[in-house]
């Protein structure tokens, strides 16, 4: 760099006009001026576009240099701060809820909801128009009940076309206006997809009766005896063999439901490949995951040996029910897990975008054979259901008390494994509706218990305003399964849901059909009258599944027993950290009651009831050691407390994802 001397002392640097008091450069290598024009450079003060040589005069001044490493090396703590604080806080947060376990997921059978078109059979439109009753009820999973072409045998479980919506229920643009209402509204909706079947009307199964080389594996065929079509004892769900001679291939095809709905051969890949592609063609539209209809009947063994009968001694010919038989051979086979395990991943890869992870739920009756149900929810490795449906709750009825009731809630939670997330059904489509089979008297409680309890409550239409059966005549029977046991019906829990009392409760308010009986009760028990009642069935549903979303104890909290006996069954919901907790005091019993509970010492002598069944007996005060009940009647106690039942009681007390309660921050960590 060349520095010119300018004339009146000053000097220049291009067109910068420097500091006088700064001599040449080059005259600080002469070795001799070094000390004396360091002593002047000192004398300068810093100026704008001063040189290089002058910057680095300054900067490595102490009072320049010093507050310059302390910034720089400030700035780097704070940068390694932040980051580890960032790395704590995920390392520490415990997983948010997803969708699937915030809200209920409320089952709705199409043909029964809503009628928008008067042809007395819901459809898909009907049901656009009643989205409104989930946002009402707080309520963000829907699952729906088939909607797919089908030739109607079953109802919708026997599909004609897997990519396509039957006539009936609407179009494939009414299925995309919805759901993409569904979304806007912040809804998710649950498919039903039925693998382990076709009706016989699929254009597979007509391949594969003709011997269509790519098609004759599509389904399970033997030979068999046109005049007696029996390969082996097996019977179908719906009553008899479940062989049905074809005469046009003139062989026997396997199927476990009615003989309308041949059993698919998932021994076959390309049955596999066309399962998985459908999978990806509602997932690719956008649905929020799916119910897997009847899974365990999915494989069967190849060497199609007889089952063995329940009672030995019976005639071969009189086996002819699906109780009369161990199903070794034609449920739970090995490989049906990999296969589920195998969509579970298909499903995943569309779980990644963000914010839309896919569900699963499996349907399989292993009755009381827990650990074969337990099996849908996977390894700790390998992710499968993301819960199989817990239909125990449905057998209350049988033997009412608290005792029963807490048996089969720990069916579930002493068999679940660990870190797993439960679920509790009532009814569905398939059982005698909860009302009818307990009897109104314990709706409200039934349904406070499902709303209180750990995990997913599953609500099937109508429960929420306690909705009982109807009574059909055998003229009147649509259920095939009806038809071949009129007690066997499935009709009863399957009638036009009651919005109003307008003609036909509000269902089809086009024209008087409704492709099943309204129930007569409708005047008194239907949503419109009940949105007017504080203290009816929907009121207390409603506010239970809001208090439920917004009470960190009773969404994720623990689950800890405290009593049963013959009428009562007392649990509580409490999370650590938190000093609200809450109390139930459930009578499930034939008897009213007086529960004392003074031998828990967590909870406080006196008890507030935040809300009972009983309308009358919400905001009393209790005495911990006289807790009364009338029969049906619920009770949800909310109380503070410093000390918490769980720890002391590690045996009595579940939680699926441990989180603590940080309140000064008003955050969850793990603990
Ligand atoms: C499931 C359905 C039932 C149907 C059967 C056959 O169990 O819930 O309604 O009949 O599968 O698909
Ligand atoms: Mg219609």
């Amino acid at each position: 760099m060349s520095l010119r001397k300018a004339s009146g002392g000053s000097m220049e640097l291009g067109e910068c006009t420097m500091n006088p008091g700064y001599q040449d450069a080059e005259a600080a290598d002469r070795g001799e001026k070094n000390q004396d024009l360091a002593e002047e450079y000192t004398q300068i003060k810093p100026y704008a576009g001063m040189p290089k040589e002058v910057l680095l005069l300054y900067s490595s001044q102490a009072r320049y240099r010093v507050p310059r490493e302390i910034l720089f090396w400030l700035i780097v703590a704070c940068t390694l701060a932040l980051v580890a604080l960032t790395v704590t806080v995920i390392a520490l947060s415990p997983r948010c809820l997803s969708w699937w376990q915030a809200s209920p997921v409320y089952q709705v059978y199409p043909r029964s909801f809503r009628d928008s078109d008067g042809d007395g059979v819901g459809d898909l439109k009907g049901i656009q128009e009643q989205l409104h009753h989930f946002e009402y009820l707080n309520i963000k999973s829907v699952w729906i009940s088939p909607f797919y072409r089908s030739p109607m045998k079953d109802f919708g479980y026997d599909v004609e076309d897997f990519r396509d919506i039957d006539p009936v229920f609407g179009t494939m643009h009414d299925f995309e206006e919805l759901l993409a209402e569904m979304h806007n509204k912040g809804l998710k909706l649950i498919m039903d997809f039925i693998p382990n079947h076709t009706s016989d009307r699929h254009r597979w199964f007509n391949l594969s009766r003709t011997g269509d080389p790519h098609y004759k594996d599509y389904y399970v065929w033997t030979d068999c005896n046109a005049t007696a079509p029996k390969p082996n004892n097996w019977v179908s769900i719906f009553g008899n063999s479940s062989w049905t001679y074809d005469d046009l291939r003139g062989q026997c095809y396997l199927h476990q439901f009615l003989k309308e709905q041949p059993d698919l051969n998932f021994r076959n890949p390309h049955v596999r490949q066309e399962i998985i592609d459908i999978i990806h063609f509602w997932l690719g539209k956008g649905v929020d995951g799916f119910r897997m209809d009847a899974v365990k009947h999915i494989l069967e063994a190849a060497h199609l040996r007889d089952e063995p009968q329940v009672d030995p001694k019976r005639p071969p010919e009189d086996v002819t029910t699906e109780w009369d038989l161990y199903h070794d051979y034609t449920t739970s086979q090995l490989g049906l897990h990999d296969m589920l395990r195998e969509w579970r991943a298909e499903m995943d890869i569309y779980s990644r975008e963000p914010g839309r992870y896919r569900l699963m739920v499996t349907e399989s009756y292993d009755y009381h054979e827990v650990e074969k149900t337990m099996m849908y929810y996977g390894t700790p490795q390998v992710k499968e259901s993301d819960f199989p449906f817990n239909f125990y709750l449905m057998d209350l009825p049988q033997n009412q008390s608290g005792m029963r009731v807490k048996h089969l809630v720990h069916l579930w939670m002493g068999n679940m494994p660990k870190g797993q997330w439960p679920n509790w059904v009532v009814g569905n489509h398939d059982r005698s509706r909860i009302a009818s089979s307990a009897g109104q008297l314990y709706v409200r409680v039934i349904n406070m218990l499902l709303l209180t309890l750990p995990g997913t409550p599953t609500t099937y239409y109508g429960e929420e305003i306690g909705m009982e059966n109807i009574n059909v005549t055998d003229s009147q029977i649509q259920d095939p399964a009806g038809k071949y046991n009129s007690s066997a019906s499935r009709d009863p829990q399957r009638s036009p849901m009651q919005w109003s009392d307008d003609l036909n409760a509000g269902f089809n308010t086009k024209s008087n059909i409704t492709w099943l009986p309204v129930h007569p009760d409708y005047s008194s028990v239907n949503v419109e009258v009940q949105k007017k009642e504080p203290g009816s069935v929907l009121a207390q549903y409603r506010f239970l599944s809001t208090l439920r979303q917004s009470e960190l104890p009773l969404h994720r909290g623990w689950f800890c027993y405290v009593h049963a006996d013959a009428n009562v069954f007392s649990y509580l919901r409490e999370q650590e950290g938190l000093g609200r907790a809450f109390l139930m005091v459930l009578n499930f019993g034939k008897e009213s009651a007086i529960t004392d509970l003074s031998s828990i010492r967590e909870l406080p002598d006196q008890l507030k009831v935040l809300m009972s069944t009983n309308q009358v007996n919400s905001g009393t005060v209790l005495q911990k050691s006289h807790i009364p009940t009338e029969v049906g009647e619920g009770l949800l106690i909310q109380y503070s407390t410093h000390t918490r039942f769980n720890p002391t009681h590690p045996d009595q007390c579940y939680v699926s994802m441990k989180a603590c309660y940080l309140s000064f921050v008003d955050i969850l960590y793990k603990c």
